[in-house]
C-alpha cells in the first residue's frame, strides 16, 4: 500500500499556478486517507481561483498515477477561514516612538536577514497611512484572491508582503481614513489574508505610540518587539514611551536597533556621528533589552530602497541581524 507520507509530500509540493507558492506553504492540505485501492484527499480552496483548483486536482491525479497506477484518487475542496490556516512561528513588531527613524528599513532588513538564514518570512505593513514596504522591495503586483481570502505578494527572494499600497489604485494614493477604518484594514490583513505557514511574520508598525500601533498590538498576538531609534536628543524619552507601551500590552522587547548611528567616509577612513554620539547603550538600558544592531547611514542602502532593490543589499550587518534575532527570538513564546 502506498504510504500516506509519500502522498503528503506529493501534494504539499504541488505549485499553485501564478502565485509562486506550493500547497504545503499555504497549508492547504486538510486530510489524506489511503486504502489498498483508493486515496482520498481533502484540500482547502482558500484563496484559490477555480482554474487553479482544477489544475491542482489534475496535477495531483497525474503525480499519484505515475507513482501508483490504478489507484482511485478522489480530491475534494472545502472552504476554510484563512486565519485557521495561518501558522506563525514568531511574530515580531518593529516599533519606534517617532516617525522617520527607519522602522520600515529595519523591518525590511530583518525580513531579509531571516530569509537569507533559510526561514520563511512575511511582512505585514501595518503603516496604513504611510505604507512604504512594497516600494522598498519593488513589488507592484496586486494580491490575488478569491471570495474568502487574499494572498500576500511574494518578493524576488520569496518574502510574503501584504500592504495597503498593493490594493490602492495607484502607489501615490493618499489614505485619509480615520482610526476605526485603519483598525478594520489591520483586522482584514490578519484574518482574511492567507499567509500560510511562516517561521516569522514581521510587522512594520506606524510611527508613534498612539492609536494605530496600539490597535495592532491589541489585535495581533505579537511575540516580541524591536525598538528602533536614532542617536538624537529625545531618544531616551521616546524609547521610554515605546517601552511603556510594550509593558502595558505585556509584550516583551526583543532588542533595540540604533539607526543612522554614523556615516562612514572611506576617503578619510572615519566614522562621523552626524546626529551626535551613539546612545545605543542608554537606549538598551531604558528598554531593558539587548542591542540587535547599530546601523550606519548608508547611501548605497538608501539608493537600493529607492530603486526597490533592498534585497540586493550586501553587507555583513544583515547576517549579524539574522543571527541576533534568531538567538533572541528563541526564548519568545510561539504564537
Ligand atoms: N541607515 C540608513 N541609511 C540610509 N538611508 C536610510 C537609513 N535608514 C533610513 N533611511 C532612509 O530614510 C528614510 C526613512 O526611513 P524609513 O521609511 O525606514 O523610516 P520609518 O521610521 O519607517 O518612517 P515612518 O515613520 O514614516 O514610517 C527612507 O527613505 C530610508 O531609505
Ligand atoms: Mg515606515
Amino acid at each position: 500500500m502506498i504510504q500516506t507520507d509519500k502522498i503528503k509530500s506529493i501534494v504539499e509540493n504541488i505549485p499553485v499556478p501564478g502565485i509562486f507558492r506550493r500547497i504545503g506553504q499555504m497549508n492547504l492540505l486538510k486530510s489524506i486517507e489511503v486504502t489498498d485501492q483508493s486515496v482520498e484527499i481533502v484540500l482547502s480552496s482558500t484563496g484559490l481561483e477555480e482554474e487553479s483548483q482544477l489544475w491542482i486536482q489534475n496535477s495531483i491525479q497525474d503525480d499519484i498515477a505515475s507513482l501508483a497506477g490504478g489507484l482511485k484518487v478522489k480530491i475534494s475542496f472545502v472552504e476554510t477561514a484563512p486565519r485557521e490556516l495561518n501558522v506563525f512561528g514568531k511574530i515580531i513588531a518593529v516599533m519606534s516612538g517617532k516617525g522617520g527613524v527607519g522602522k520600515s528599513l529595519v523591518s525590511g532588513l530583518t525580513a531579509i536577514a531571516l530569509r537569507r538564514a533559510g526561514f520563511s518570512v512575511g511582512i505585514l505593513d501595518a503603516d496604513i497611512t504611510g505604507p512604504s514596504i512594497p516600494k522598498m522591495f519593488g513589488v507592484k503586483d496586486r494580491p490575488s484572491f478569491n471570495a474568502n481570502a487574499m494572498l500576500p505578494v511574494v518578493t524576488h527572494t520569496g518574502i510574503e508582503i501584504m500592504s495597503l499600497n498593493l490594493l490602492l489604485p495607484t502607489e501615490e494614493e493618499a489614505v485619509i481614513w480615520r482610526g476605526p477604518m485603519i483598525g478594520k484594514v489591520i483586522t482584514q490583513f490578519w484574518e482574511e489574508v492567507l499567509w500560510g505557514k511562516l517561521d516569522y511574520l514581521i510587522i512594520d508598525l506606524p510611527p508613534g505610540t498612539a492609536d494605530a500601533p496600539l490597535t495592532i498590538l491589541q489585535q495581533v498576538p505579537v511575540s516580541g518587539i524591536i525598538i528602533v531609534s536614532t542617536p538624537q536628543d529625545l531618544t531616551t524619552m521616546i524609547v521610554k514611551k515605546a517601552v511603556h507601551m510594550a509593558a502595558t500590552m505585556q509584550k516583551p522587547i526583543l532588542g533595540v536597533v540604533e539607526n543612522m548611528s554614523y556615516l562612514y567616509v572611506p576617503e578619510i577612513d572615519k566614522k562621523i556621528e552626524l546626529f551626535g554620539k551613539s546612545r545605543v547603550d542608554e537606549m538598551a538600558r531604558a528598554a531593558g533589552a539587548p542591542v540587535i544592531a547599530v546601523l550606519p547611514i548608508d547611501p548605497a542602502l538608501a539608493a537600493l530602497c529607492d530603486k526597490g532593490e533592498i534585497e540586493k543589499y550586501d553587507n555583513e550587518i544583515i547576517s549579524q541581524i539574522g543571527h541576533k534575532i534568531y538567538e533572541l527570538a528563541g526564548v519568545l513564546k510561539q504564537t
